[in-house]
């Protein structure tokens, strides 16, 4: 899939009021009232759907070193053994450590390690799986980490990239109705009260920037899916588990030029 290529500079993270929360430790997930577990309790089809589209990304490709960044307890850290030697859970949050500990019990070749996708701590070029999901959401510049991912990604590497998408269709018919551009930047969904309280940075990207700033960082997009289609409470009450999944799959591609869905999966390699 071809995308445009302005180049850009990105904004300096100091300049950026959301952004300079993003560069505080990310730390955010050690909350004791939050568990991050139970969340995916309602969440099946979510789950299924992205494993459905990290599938068709790696098409049975095998890696040695493959490594989820902000993988918090290891939720997609099991289904990535299928795929490499070695699995690496990088987590910034000690909390989502120690439910990792319990979660991947009996999964001893998958490493556990506290990090932050702004340092990486892997030498250069011998990461050849990278996984960052659900995280592009805490990160309103994500220029610092881009780059750390170009960094550890070997030449033939592969990065799969979750982008949490502000272009999906119920906002662009939002934006439509109100004659309103669609924005560039990166949209601070956050509450009213979450912002007083300068809560952790929640954000949703146009996907056309990011793909300016993984170019800027030496990366190029290969291949593009549009994820959680079918993402309304209605509709999971409506339909079978089966049959939204067998929708998810046949759309995820066709949907992904238009960004549909609230979530868009980006397959990363190094520009060449
Ligand atoms: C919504 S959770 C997603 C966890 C996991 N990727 C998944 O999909 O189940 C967001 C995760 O991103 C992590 N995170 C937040 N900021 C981060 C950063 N700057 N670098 C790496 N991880 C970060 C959090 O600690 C948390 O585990």
């Amino acid at each position: 899939m071809s995308h445009t290529t302005t180049p850009i500079t990105p904004t300096p993270i100091t300049k950026n009021p959301v952004a300079k929360a993003a560069k505080k430790k990310a730390d955010q997930y050690n909350d004791p009232t939050h568990n991050y577990l139970r969340y995916w309790d309602e969440r099946k089809y979510e789950h299924a759907a992205e494993e459905i589209a990290i599938t068709k990304l790696l098409r049975g490709k095998h890696f040695k070193n493959a490594v989820d960044i902000g993988g918090g307890y290891g939720r997609l850290c099991l289904f990535l053994e299928k795929y490499a030697d070695k699995v690496t859970l990088a987590e910034p949050s000690q909390q989502q450590l120690d439910i990792a500990k319990d979660f991947l019990k009996g999964h001893s070749e998958i490493d556990q390690k506290l990090m932050q996708a702004d340092d990486l701590e892997f030498k250069d070029g011998t990461i050849d799986l990278l996984t960052m999901i659900r995280v592009m959401h805490h990160l309103p510049d994500p220029s610092t980490e881009f780059n750390e991912i170009s960094r550890v990604l070997s030449q033939d590497g592969y990065a799969i990239i979750e982008v949490a998408n502000y272009l999906h269709m119920r906002n662009r018919l939002k934006h439509l109705s109100r004659r309103e551009k669609m924005p560039v930047k990166p949209v601070d969904i956050r509450s009213a009260k979450n912002k007083r309280d300068e809560e952790i940075a929640f954000v949703n990207h146009n996907p056309h920037t990011v793909i300016r700033h993984l170019e800027h960082a030496g990366l190029q997009v290969e291949a593009t899916l549009s994820v959680s289609n079918l993402r309304s409470t209605r509709l999971k009450k409506a339909l079978p588990q089966s049959v939204m999944l067998g929708i998810e799959r046949a759309l995820q591609k066709p949907l992904a030029s238009l960004y549909f869905g609230p979530s868009i999966f980006f397959l990363v390699r190094k520009s060449r």
